[in-house]
């Protein structure tokens, strides 16, 4: 909890917790995870993503390798511990083994992943999806550090992934129980719309004569929301807004936003995506307004992999914990793992299912918990394997 502590200071923005893709306070937090790796026993290095991996090499010849891990980034003003907890939970169960002298029966690997939210250029899943090798020519298009693909694994090396993260609801928190085993990821889609209007005087064009970017984009951003309260499952989120030129007595020219839209559900996702954008396209037209209308990424949603569940469900009854299975609604580095071997996640309780939002809180307790529920979880792998 300290380490959060010590780790949640490194930021890119004085006065608020942002830390994004290869950004100077990334590079800070992977020097100071990885001095924590070592100190655990671990060799650390840092991949062409940015990645920081920290390994402990089996014993055992031709070892397969078990990966833990979860992401060092963050959004803007974020929580502590989306993220870190994950990687820090890591790092204190293996030094928990190490210093009891545990031997694998296979390399265990711990990644912190160096853009899971996705901030930097609105793509998520930068260092787990190069890692796992899935990144397509439209990402790596979008983006500045082309020779993050030499990060790619090799996909038998790995036989699989599990990952510690705080719930980011309240499911754990109403059934009092510290944690929680995921069954599911749900999808997600990202897009950017942007409106094209003119811009004109704000005191002498009449209201019926403006092509006001900015009124198109409110219309169709309150369509979104009418549109997922009306399906269950489905959210969708506005989350960004530029708006030019940008000044008070001028009617806006352009709008730019940014539209997450989730659902466990895929081709329920993929209908709402479509239906959203005849919308924009009917209320461009009603006003006199252009569309860019552009898919930024997709993920379909992801089933945790139930032998590593079992396993999960299995520790969590040991230690007298009753075994809570639940979705997660947020996107995690597993949903990109996924790719390339099985994966599994562990929930921690949260306060009040705060998340993305600098109230993000924890119990210690709870931590402590996970972390023990983790190093059962390692030991247990250890023996089926
Ligand atoms: C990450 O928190 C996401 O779900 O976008
Ligand atoms: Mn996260
Ligand atoms: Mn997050």
């Amino acid at each position: 909890m300290r380490r959060c502590d010590e780790l949640g200071a490194i930021s890119d923005e004085p006065g608020c917790l942002m830390r994004t893709f290869a950004s100077p306070a990334m590079r800070r937090a992977n020097k100071l995870v990885g001095s924590w790796m070592r100190a655990a026993g671990l060799q650390v290095r840092e991949d062409a993503a940015f990645n920081l991996l920290g390994r402990w090499n089996s014993t055992q010849r031709g070892a397969k390798t078990f990966l833990l891990g979860s992401h060092l980034d963050t959004v803007r003003d974020a929580g502590k511990y989306d993220g870190p907890l994950g990687v820090l939970a890591a790092i204190a169960a293996v030094q928990f083994l190490r210093e009891r002298n545990v031997k694998l029966p296979f390399n265990l690997e711990i990644v912190g992943f160096s853009d899971e939210e996705g901030v930097r250029y609105q793509t998520a899943y930068l260092g787990s999806r190069a890692f796992a090798g899935t990144l397509t020519a439209a990402d790596l298009a979008r983006i500045q550090e082309k020779q993050i693909v030499r990060a790619r694994r090799q996909r038998g090396e790995f036989f699989g992934y599990a990952e510690v993260h705080i719930e980011q609801g309240p499911v754990l928190e109403k059934n009092n129980s510290p944690v929680g085993v995921v069954t599911a990821i749900a999808g997600q889609s990202r897009l950017r719309v942007e409106f094209h209007g003119a811009a004109g005087h704000a005191g002498t064009v009449p209201m019926n004569l403006r092509h006001d970017a900015l009124t198109g984009a409110a219309e169709f951003i309150s369509a979104v929301e009418t549109a997922a309260k009306k399906q269950l499952g489905l959210v969708a989120t506005v989350g960004k807004l530029e708006v030019a030129p940008g000044a008070s007595n001028v009617i806006p020219s352009t709008v730019s936003l940014t539209l997450d839209v989730r659902d466990r559900n895929d081709s329920r996702r993929l209908a709402a995506v479509r239906s959203l954008k005849i919308k924009a396209n009917a209320i461009a037209k009603r006003r006199g307004l252009k569309i860019i209308w552009t898919l930024v990424q997709q993920t379909a949603a992801v089933q945790c992999d139930k032998t590593l569940m079992r396993i999960f469900s299995k520790c969590i009854a040991q230690r007298g914990l009753k075994v809570l299975k639940l979705p997660s609604g947020a996107g995690h580095d597993a949903a990109a793992l996924s790719a390339i071997c099985p994966v599994a996640i562990l929930f921690i309780r949260c306060k009040g299912g705060i998340s993305h939002n600098p109230a993000e809180s924890l119990k210690t307790a709870d931590t402590r918990a996970a972390i023990e529920v983790l190093t059962d979880f390692i030991q247990t792998l250890a023996k089926a394997d």
